[in-house]
Order: C-alpha cells, then sequence, then structure tokens
C-alpha cells in the first residue's frame, strides 16, 4: 500500500504542540501526567478518532481513512491506540516486513489537547515492544528536523541518529533517521504476529 513519507512529514510546530502548556506558563505549571492511559489495538470504530488526530498533527500528507483502515487489518501493521477516559489521545503505527530485524515507526501522534502529559512516552514504550514481539531488533524511524519535541522525546527514548534521508518529505526537506537497538526480553517472531498478546 502506498503510504505518504511519514514520522513529522510537513507538520506544523504551531498546529501541533502547545508548548506553554507543557512546559509552564506564568502562574501555571506543567501538566500532570494523564492517568490510567490504556494501550489497545486500533479498530474500525476508532477511524473517525485516528482521522482527527492526524489531520490536527499533520498539515500534509496525512494517513487517508481509507489507509488507516487497510492498516488496522493489516499483518505487517500494528496500529495501537491509547485511551483515556474513553477518548482516543493518540496512536502509533508500527511496520514490519516478513524476514527483516527492522521494524519501521511510521507514525506516533497524540490529540493536541493531551500532549505533554505523557502518552508520547507510553506509546512510544508500546511501539518498541510490539516491534519486539513480531522479531524486529532495531526500530527505525525519520523525523524532521525542525520537528525538536519529537526528537528529544526519541533520544530520552535511547534513539541514536543514523543519518539523513535527502528529499524525504513532499516539501523536498530531508529527513534525520534514528534507529534504536531493541531489548532482547521479548519472544521471536516465530509463529507470532505483531499483533499477538494482551493489550499494553
Ligand atoms: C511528538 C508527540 C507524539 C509527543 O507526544 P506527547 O504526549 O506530547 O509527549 P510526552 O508528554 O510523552 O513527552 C515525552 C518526552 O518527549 C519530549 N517532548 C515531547 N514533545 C516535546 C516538546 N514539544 N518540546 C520538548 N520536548 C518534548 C520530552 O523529552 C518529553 O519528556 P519530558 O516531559 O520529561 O521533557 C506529540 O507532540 C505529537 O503528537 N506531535 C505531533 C505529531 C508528530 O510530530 N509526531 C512525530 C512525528 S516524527
Amino acid at each position: 500500500m502506498p503510504l505518504p513519507a511519514r514520522l513529522g512529514n510537513a507538520r506544523r510546530d504551531a498546529l501541533s504542540f502547545p508548548r506553554n502548556r507543557r512546559r509552564g506558563i506564568a502562574n501555571q505549571g506543567p501538566l500532570p501526567s494523564m492517568p490510567d492511559i490504556r494501550i489497545r489495538d486500533g479498530r474500525p470504530a476508532d477511524l473517525a478518532a485516528l482521522c482527527e488526530i492526524e489531520t490536527r498533527s499533520f498539515a500534509a500528507d496525512r494517513l487517508s481513512r481509507r489507509s488507516l483502515r487497510r492498516l488496522i487489518g493489516c499483518p505487517s501493521a500494528c496500529l495501537r491506540v491509547a485511551v483515556a477516559e474513553g477518548e482516543i489521545v493518540g496512536y502509533h503505527l508500527v511496520l514490519t516486513r516478513s524476514g527483516s530485524s527492522v521494524a519501521r515507526l511510521y507514525s506516533i501522534a497524540v490529540a493536541a489537547a493531551d500532549r505533554g502529559r505523557g502518552v508520547g512516552d507510553r506509546l512510544l514504550a508500546d511501539a518498541e515492544r510490539r516491534a519486539r514481539r513480531s522479531g524486529a531488533s532495531l526500530l527505525r524511524l525519520e523525523v524532521r528536523p525542525d520537528n525538536s519535541g519529537a526528537i528529544r522525546l526519541y533520544v530520552q527514548h535511547g534513539y541514536a541518529p543514523i543519518g539523513t534521508h535527502p528529499n524525504y518529505y513532499a516539501d523536498g526537506a530531508d529527513a534525520l533517521r534514528y534507529q534504536k537497538t531493541l531489548g532482547q526480553t521479548a519472544r521471536r517472531a516465530a509463529g507470532h504476529s505483531i499483533r499477538d498478546g494482551a493489550n499494553g
């Protein structure tokens, strides 16, 4: 399935991240962590919420509703959603290839109103667990050089820069490439789809 270049593609900081809320502004501290986040497999019934997050997170090259629907049922894709108080507040999408030890974090996004509260952190940890369960030992991603918040999230999780991908995005911008070596604790892939296992 043809997918747009991703992870940071044409996103706009102003559109997507309320930095003042996150770090705290005068007389207002940082937002508290979001309690009781549950992460589960995405379902067709989640499509409306996923499309809303796409629209508000990425200015271009969004995943269409049709692509999202197909990805939810695709064995080489793992689309997981974060749910808080019954609402979908974010998602991640990990892609794998049969026989490859490298998985790709294709997308991660949190609803604009819920950023800065640890949802991205939880989603990224979940993406890594899911990649490991599929048998991958490396998780790779691309990010726009100006997406400093996402880069900080990745570096905090132990991702290391491995180069650039020239002219990666639709607007001609290069992508920074990062990867993380995943721990060895998870089951290997044999017989297990990336979507197997309990939620969370
Ligand atoms: C990137 C994104 C997924 C982070 O989600 P989040 O829920 O806000 O992240 P968290 O609250 O879990 O933050 C975890 C860490 O990420 C880093 N971080 C995330 N956003 C940041 C920002 N705008 N500025 C600085 N650091 C940021 C910090 O290191 C933070 O840890 P800290 O609070 O201890 O400093 C979210 O901002 C988002 O959806 N952005 C739009 C879509 C996007 O750009 N996706 C990534 C494409 S590469």
